[in-house]
């Protein structure tokens, strides 16, 4: 058996003890799957994120926190938060394998904090058995997907505006290399195609809202990230009937054609032909058609960023300068590059075409989904005439 090596690492204004991955390097090539508690070096970049959006919330809500962390390894994200974020009332920390609990106590123990309760059990019954706690914050970071953990989840939130995360490093499901686990964990449709992160996002999206309503209560999304292999959902939770319904009738479909065209539809199912080169399009869903992203949560957290201590700054910086640009536009975007193979012409800047369009009175951004891609309201034959253009 291969024994257990330990480094201390810092992330943010924090020191932890991690598996020593350089170690673990010689017995696999993935060496986060060989060490005795998972940590992987590349997801700080979503921990900087986390701390970021959970420190918005703090600010723009004024509660003293209460942070669930039930499926922690190394507790790096739960430590993070109670050293790096203002009004942390207390952190819970929790995780399965005896070993990382283990880890996670000589963690909290070196970082000196008392507001950090380490358990070791299923998450489900973690989080059960934390009803009558109520946290404000819980950060659902599983391997592969977190539907397995939502239920416990939303029973053990704060009703009244609680925050919840989640990860979903199931990308091979939700943007549809594999469908059928898509539709088993998602029950949705996904798309394979230059859309499916936009499309995987939206699809988790309206899986959490779908969920959410079965206790009467909804979630509204306000920053829905696709960063590297993973997406992570951040968002408030509401009780309010009149919400619950308005966010549900903002659940349908996406409609899109291989010559480049889509459109969203309601909750039906019908077959319809492309207006524009009338072959059959092909539908993804059931999905969120509505905003992704809060600008006020988005400012705050890039404020934050801004003034903090974070090994990922500047990629932090420019993922929420990006997304902020996003906000208000409608569903999916316009991958010039795609469009170039389409159209079998040479690829051309992005910025030509965007520049463009605005001479001519349209509102573009650039997408965090796709770095080729832009966002428009202009009408799909204004676009396709611009990016035509030699
Ligand atoms: C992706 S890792 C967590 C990574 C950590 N949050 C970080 O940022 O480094 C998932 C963790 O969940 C734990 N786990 C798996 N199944 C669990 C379950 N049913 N209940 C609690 N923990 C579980 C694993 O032991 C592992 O440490
Ligand atoms: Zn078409």
């Amino acid at each position: 058996m291969v024994k257990a090596q330990f480094a201390k690492i810092r992330e943010g204004s924090t020191e932890i003890k991690v598996p020593d991955l350089e170690y673990y390097r010689q017995f696999a090539k993935d060496p986060s799957f060989e060490a005795p508690v998972f940590y992987n070096p590349k997801m700080e970049f979503s921990r900087d994120v986390s701390v970021c959006m959970i420190s918005s919330y703090q600010k723009l809500n004024h509660y003293k926190l209460r942070i669930a962390d039930p499926l922690a390894g190394t507790g790096i994200r739960g430590i993070r938060y109670a050293n790096e974020i203002e009004n942390v009332e207390k952190v819970w920390v929790n995780d399965l394998d005896e070993f990382s609990v283990k880890v996670i106590k000589e963690n909290v123990k070196s970082n000196k904090l008392n507001n950090v309760e380490v358990s070791n059990k299923d998450a489900n019954l973690f989080l059960d058995e934390h009803q009558h706690d109520k946290f404000n914050v819980i950060d659902l970071d599983p391997f592969g997907t977190a539907m397995p953990f939502l239920d416990s989840a939303i029973r053990s939130l704060y009703l009244h505006g609680g925050f919840i995360t989640l990860t979903a490093t199931d990308t091979s499901a939700l943007c549809g290399a594999f469908p059928e686990s898509c539709m088993r964990r998602y029950f949705a449709v996904p798309a394979h195609n230059e859309h499916m992160k936009e499309i995987g996002a939206r699809i988790l999206v309206g899986a959490m809202i779908r969920q959410f309503a079965v206790y009467e209560r909804t979630f509204e999304p306000v920053f829905t990230q696709s960063s590297d292999h993973y997406f992570k959902v951040f968002g408030v939770v509401k009780p309010s009937p009149s919400i619950v319904k308005k966010n549900l009738s903002q659940i349908g479909f996406i409609k899109y054609c291989k010559c480049g065209y889509f459109d969203e539809s309601k909750f039906e199912l019908t077959e319809s032909n492309c207006p524009v080169c009338k072959k059959k399009m092909q539908v993804a869903g059931p999905l969120w058609l509505g905003e992704l992203h809060s600008k006020e949560y988005l400012e705050e957290a890039l404020d934050f960023a801004k003034k903090s201590e974070l090994g990922t700054q500047k990629r932090v910086i420019k993922l929420f300068e990006t997304v902020i640009g996003e906000v208000g536009f409608p569903v999916l975007f316009y991958d010039t590059d795609r469009f170039s193979k389409r159209l079998k012409n040479p690829p051309k800047k992005l910025e030509t075409t965007m520049n463009n369009l605005k001479k001519k009175g349209y509102k573009v951004a650039k997408t965090h989904f796709v770095p080729t891609a832009f966002k428009t309201a202009a009408p799909f034959k204004e676009v396709l005439k611009e990016i035509k253009k030699k």
